[in-house]
This record gives C-alpha cells, sequence and structure tokens, in this order.
C-alpha cells in the first residue's frame, strides 16, 4: 500500500442500542488518514462496540460512517476492506501458521505463488520467517498474536483494528510488541484504531487518543494535550496519576487565584481558564507536588504524612491534608519523610490543572 492511499475515517451522529442499552451515543469522529488513535475507557464503555461498527461486524443504529469518500454505512464486514486483530488472536487452530496468513488472500483467489510470497513477506514483518509450517499450540501467546498481525497485514487492508490486542501477553513482552505494532502501522500508512483500557499503551503508541466514558466521547486529542490539559476530572483520573481536590476559583482585580483549603495560589497571566466554568476542582499530578520540610512561599498546602512506601527509586507518600489525602514521589535518595512529620507542598501555579467540579 502506497502511503497516499490512506484514507480519512469519519463517524456522524453514530448510536448503538442494545435493546435499553445505549452502548453507543452519537458519536462523532474522524480519524486522519495513516493515524494511529487509541480508543481508551473502562471496560463496557463501548470501545468493542465502536471497532464492530466501523469493521461492518455490527450495525449502527443510527448514524453514517465514511471511509474516505465512500459512505459504508449499510456494508457488510466482508466488502469493508478492513483488517482485525483481536484480544483472543482468533486463528484457525487446524491450520499451520502459513495457512493461517494466507486464508484471506485464498479467498480472494490470489494465485498461490504469489500467496506464498506475501506470506513469508508479511510473517517476515512480525519477525517470524522460518514458522510457516508451525501450528497455533506450537507457538507462544506473543507469536501468535504477531501472525494475527499478519494475517490482518498481508490483505493491505485500508483500515486496520486493533481489540486489546495485546491484554493477554505478559507485560515485559507487551512493551516490545506495542513498539513492533506501532512501527508496522508507521511504515504501511494504513489508518488504524486501536482499542486498550490501558493508558500506557495509549499514551505510548497513538497520534491521537480517545476517551470514551459510557458509550459518549469525553475527551480527544494528542497523547500530550489529554495528560496535560484533561478538560474533566474522568480524564485526569484515567490517564495517568492524579489527586483530584475541590477547590474555589477566585477573581482579584485583573486576576486570578485558585484556594484549595486555606491556601491560595495566584494563576500567572497566561494560565487559560474558561470565563463560564462554575465551580472547579483542582488536578494534582504526583509529579506537579513537591515536599518541603518547611513552607518557602506561603502558597503550599500543609499536611502531615500517613503513610510512606519504598519503592526502590523512589518513595510513595500519602498526605493528610485540609482537601484530602494527597498522593506523591519523592527521589529515595532524598530527605526522607517520617509518619507523622508535618509537611509543605509545593505546586508550580503553571501546572495547576483546573477542571469543573462535577454537578
Ligand atoms: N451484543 C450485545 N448485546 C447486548 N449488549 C451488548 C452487546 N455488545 C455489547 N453490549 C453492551 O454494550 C456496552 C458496551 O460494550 P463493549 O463495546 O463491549 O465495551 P468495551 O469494549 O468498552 O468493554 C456494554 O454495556 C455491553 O454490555
Ligand atoms: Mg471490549
Amino acid at each position: 500500500m502506497d502511503k497516499t492511499d490512506s484514507i480519512k475515517i469519519t463517524l456522524k451522529d453514530v448510536s448503538k442500542h442494545f435493546g435499553a442499552v445505549k452502548a453507543l451515543d452519537e458519536i462523532n469522529i474522524q480519524f486522519a488518514p495513516g493515524t494511529m488513535t487509541t480508543l481508551l475507557g473502562p471496560s463496557g464503555c463501548g470501545k468493542t462496540t465502536l471497532l464492530r461498527l466501523i469493521s461492518g461486524l455490527e450495525i449502527a443504529t443510527s448514524g453514517e460512517i465514511w471511509f474516505g469518500g465512500e459512505n459504508v454505512t449499510d456494508l457488510s464486514a466482508t466488502r469493508r476492506d478492513v483488517g482485525m486483530v483481536f484480544q483472543s488472536y482468533a486463528l484457525f487452530p487446524h491450520m499451520t501458521v502459513e495457512r493461517n496468513v494466507g486464508y484471506g488472500l485464498g479467498v480472494l483467489k490470489v494465485d498461490p505463488s504469489e500467496i506464498t510470497e506475501r506470506v513469508q513477506q508479511a510473517l517476515k514483518m512480525v519477525n517470524l520467517d522460518g514458522y510457516q509450517k508451525r501450528y497455533p499450540d506450537e507457538l507462544s501467546g506473543g507469536q501468535q498474536q504477531r501472525v494475527a498481525v499478519a494475517r490482518a497485514m498481508v490483505l493491505k487492508p485500508k483500515v486496520l483494528l486493533f481489540d486489546e490486542p495485546l491484554s493477554n501477553i505478559d507485560s515485559k513482552l507487551r512493551r516490545s510488541m506495542r513498539e513492533d505494532i506501532r512501527k508496522l502501522q508507521k511504515s504501511s500508512g494504513i489508518t488504524s484504531i486501536y482499542v486498550t483500557h490501558d493508558q500506557a499503551e495509549a499514551l505510548a503508541v497513538s497520534d491521537e487518543v480517545i476517551v470514551i466514558n459510557e458509550g459518549k466521547i469525553e475527551q480527544q486529542g494528542p497523547p500530550k494535550s489529554l495528560y496535560h490539559l484533561p478538560k474533566t476530572a474522568f480524564v485526569a483520573n484515567f490517564i495517568g496519576e492524579s489527586n483530584v481536590v475541590d477547590a474555589t476559583l477566585e477573581k482579584d482585580g485583573s486576576g486570578k487565584s485558585v484556594i484549595i483549603g486555606d491556601t491560595c495560589i495566584p494563576l500567572p497571566e497566561n494560565k487559560k481558564v474558561p470565563a463560564d466554568i462554575g465551580p472547579i476542582q483542582i488536578s494534582l499530578r504526583p509529579e506537579m507536588v513537591q515536599i518541603k520540610a518547611e513552607s518557602s512561599s506561603g502558597t503550599a498546602i500543609e499536611g502531615v504524612i500517613s503513610q510512606s512506601a519504598y519503592m526502590g527509586p523512589v518513595i510513595e507518600y500519602s498526605i493528610e491534608t485540609k482537601v484530602g489525602n494527597l498522593f506523591t514521589r519523592a527521589p529515595a535518595h532524598h530527605k526522607q519523610y517520617q509518619l507523622n512529620q508535618k509537611v509543605y507542598l509545593h505546586i508550580e501555579p503553571a501546572e495547576l490543572i483546573v477542571i469543573p467540579a462535577p454537578a
């Protein structure tokens, strides 16, 4: 496939209901040509349903799905030119690796000598050349999933869909496999959608991340913007770690301050907060919170160490404060704080993440 053949995928007001269950509710998304987008969200939020709608395995209750300039809403799965990789690998157990990977090409009546060649190329891509004659039960889980990836890519589909492909693979292998999948996706230029409930995986493999919550899009953006500018407590908690605390926004003359408990932190001038935000909360990521034995600035949050755990390079601390228990880490080679010791939590005002409080 030539990268210039990459297609855009568009969902317009797509809903999917199963009886009374609104699995997806009026979804509008564009997936840019040649990109890898991750759908991230807790179990049951609608990720698999969204992939199945795009693949044609499931038909939308309402709305439209477009591949480039083609409306595919009513096309069956076999006519959509989509490759799919499942969590369960879904290989044919009675077929060799070679026949598994070549199966789709056989269905398309491709010339047998071309099949052999393309299967070999695909197996090379996933580092499994030489495994042609093995059966799935003679392979590790990671190798089986590589066969599944080769089987999807050998057809050079317009769209590649991955549904939690690494969930059954042990964590050490997962990292290298996700890097391989990303490399293959980039070099092929195939517009790809990758479902996971693992936020680290989502940040690592994607151009864009879409966070889904109960059948609705919560936020969409590049990994960095979702991490640094979550718009809701749900996103702040789901991506990375976060202490979400109640706070008040105060306008003083031309500037703004955030009040957390009895601590007032003036916001830098260039910090944008929507004018109509209403009641707010603050998301404090552990790496934004620095523990000190004294308050050097007057804008620190006072607290008492309530728990600590040695983790090798870092120590994790829980600190009891007026706004609740906060969690942070400090390098283990730094000064260590004792249980019940009074400490001050320093926060860089520019880093504060302001989000609307839940209604
Ligand atoms: N075939 C089905 N029949 C009835 N309900 C379904 C069906 N498929 C999915 N659902 C429901 O739709 C919601 C979303 O499911 P799913 O897309 O599988 O979530 P995820 O992949 O994010 O875990 C869940 O409430 C699930 O129970
Ligand atoms: Mg699922």
